[in-house]
Parts: C-alpha cells; structure tokens; sequence
C-alpha cells in the first residue's frame, strides 16, 4: 500500500476514535482532545497479537477500525520479557495513537489503545501521569490500590490516580482499551512493581 493509502487508514482510526471519545463524557471531562495533532509517520511495526486481534469480531467502529488498521500501526509492548515474560507479550501490545511518540503526534496529550488476550495476568504497575481507561471492547477485571476490584465492559472507565499501583487479569474475554493519560509526566512509561 502507498505511503498515502496507509495514513488514509490510519486517518479513518483516528477519526473513529474521536468519534468513541465523543461519546463518552468521561473521557472529555478527563482531558480535552488534542488540537495540534500532526501525522508522525511512523513505520509498521508487527506483534504477534496482532493475529489474535484481527480474528476477533466485534461490531464496534472503533474496534474495526482498529482491526483495519492493524498492518500499518507501529505497535509497540513497552515491557521487556524480563519484566513482564514471553507468554504476556505474545498476547499484548499497544499503539500510542496520539502523544509525543504516537502515530499522530501531540505535545499536549497522550492517548494509547491496548489490548490483552484471555488469560492474562497484567503485574502491578504504575506511573505518575493520571489514567483514564475506556474499554472498547471484551471485559476484564481491573485492581487499583485502594480500590475495590471491579469488572469492566465496554463502555465502562476507570481512573488511576498519579503513582496508584493497578493491576489487570483478563479470565474469560479478550478487552481493547482506549486509555488517556494527562498531567505534567504524559512523556514518561509505566513501571512494573518489583
Ligand atoms: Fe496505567
């Protein structure tokens, strides 16, 4: 596919996830969508869940729009086997749709979508920037310091707070996740607890 095609494809996953942002409010009232958004042009980049995620229907536009999009987003995992191991990294990964090492580059906010396949167990971890997670799609079971642990479905959010350790298992399901960050510390990565 030509250059032009393939950000015409990653244009339409864009425009669906606004669309996704849009109808959420707490999603807006998190953090505003970022008006200096430029393409960044990065290259594909190849995960093995990627298989998993292409073959996985649901009747979401955000979802499919993903799935579309799959060949030509630079998925990234963020964790390294050592942190994390082999079986974890096969099942997961992330693009970082918008932000300062996203697909379309933003100096002012930071949105990414993840997935995790079923019968993942997400360590503990955390970071300094605020999180908000959308789900997409499928359930998972999320755990948050002080929090009680809740299931998630599509549509539900959650909150993180700056530094609250948090953790994710997915038993039964599947889930992709539109996640916001927002604070002064949006260029850093999340830490696993050792
Ligand atoms: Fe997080």
């Amino acid at each position: 596919m030509e250059a032009d095609q393939s950000q015409g494809v990653l244009d339409k996953l864009l425009a669906a996830a606004h669309h996704f942002y849009q109808g959420s409010t707490a999603m807006q009232a998190f953090a505003p969508w970022p008006d200096d958004l430029q393409p960044a042009g990065l290259l594909p980049q190849d995960i093995p869940a990627t298989k998993i995620i292409t073959d996985w229907q649901d009747d979401d536009s955000l979802h499919k729009a993903v799935q579309a999009a799959c060949p030509y987003i630079h998925w990234s995992h963020g964790y390294t086997e050592a942190e994390v191991g082999r079986d974890f990294l096969d099942g997961f990964g992330y693009l970082e749709l918008y932000g300062p090492y996203g697909l379309f580059h933003s100096a002012k906010e930071r949105g990414f979508i993840s997935f995790w396949r079923r019968g993942l167990d997400y360590p503990w971890h955390y970071h300094e920037a605020e999180e908000l997670y959308a789900i997409i799609s499928g359930t998972a079971r999320f755990e948050a310091q002080g929090d009680t642990p809740d299931i998630l479905r599509a549509g539900d959010t959650k909150f993180h707070q700056s530094n609250q350790q948090h953790a994710m298992q997915t038993p039964d399901d599947h889930v992709l996740a539109f996640i916001l960050w927002r604070g002064n510390a949006i260029t850093e990565f999340s830490r696993i607890v050792t």
